[in-house]
């Protein structure tokens, strides 16, 4: 792998799926799985650091997944604090910036404390930029959008016959980030589950059958290689 090869993705999203196959896999309750796939999370991120990929996004908590038993979601909640407690001192010296989208301002409280005081910390990194995806829906995204570009053509300051791609990616959480250029998702469910939906109009995907918690650098960087394979052509000839 030619670390600063510029036919890398320069922004990765990820749906990091099935903690709790590997879990019942092994006999374990699906909370062991989402305690090693947090593993994997730690391993992904500096692997991302190291290759030099510029945007990172990960898919960690959907606006469905609140449907799940309570003690899982309480269980999920706990391991993203302690995440955000104990990676902090690694972003800031790997100058690695967090960000969060999603409806954030449903979180509990001790979660969006724990992201507010990461974001703040880290906010003048420029090494990387970390994005988790938390009680993110692509088609809440979307409803927002819509309510946000309403609300400015209600008050004279768009005119609808001026509304572009632009103005839309700017009303979305992403705003100001280019769209991911790769698409992976873990254990082989071919769809999209609400991730992203504009953004990845011409992102390649990758599906793989691993199990999240079993994810590898290594696989992650063959998937690379195969990016770097890929031939986009966004249309054209
Ligand atoms: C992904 O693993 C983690 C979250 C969605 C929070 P799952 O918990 O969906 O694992 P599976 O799909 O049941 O195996
Ligand atoms: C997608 O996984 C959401 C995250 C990885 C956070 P799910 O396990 O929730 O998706 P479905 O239910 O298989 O579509
Ligand atoms: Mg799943």
């Amino acid at each position: 792998m030619n670390f600063s090869d510029p036919s890398n993705p320069s922004h990765v999203a990820i749906i990091m799926d099935g903690n709790g196959r590997w879990a019942k896999q092994r006999l374990l309750n699906r909370i062991k799985g989402h305690e090693k796939g947090a593993e994997t999370v730690r391993t992904i991120i500096e692997c991302c650091r190291e290759i030099g990929i510029s945007i990172l996004t990960l898919y960690a908590f959907s606006t469905e997944n609140w449907q799940r038993p309570k003690v899982e979601v309480a269980a999920l909640m706990t391991l993203l604090v302690n995440f955000l407690k104990s990676e902090q001192k690694k972003l800031l010296d790997n100058n690695i910036r967090l960000n969060a989208i999603g409806q954030i301002e449903r979180l509990p409280k001790n979660v969006r404390n724990a992201l507010h005081k990461t974001m703040a910390l880290t906010e003048k990194n420029n090494g990387m930029l970390l994005n988790l995806a938390l009680s993110y829906g692509a088609r809440a995204e979307i409803v927002r959008m819509v309510k946000d570009v309403a609300i400015k053509v209600r008050e004279g300051i768009i005119d609808p016959d001026s509304i572009t791609d632009d103005i839309i990616s700017d009303s979305l959480y992403t705003k100001g980030m280019p769209d991911p250029d790769l698409l992976i998702r873990t254990s082989g469910e071919m769809r999209i589950s609400n991730f992203l939906l504009w953004q990845i109009a011409y992102t390649e995907i990758y599906i793989t059958d691993t199990l999240w918690p079993d994810f590898s650098k290594d696989e992650f960087v063959q998937i690379l290689k195969n990016y770097q394979h890929r031939k986009r052509r966004f249309g054209k000839v």
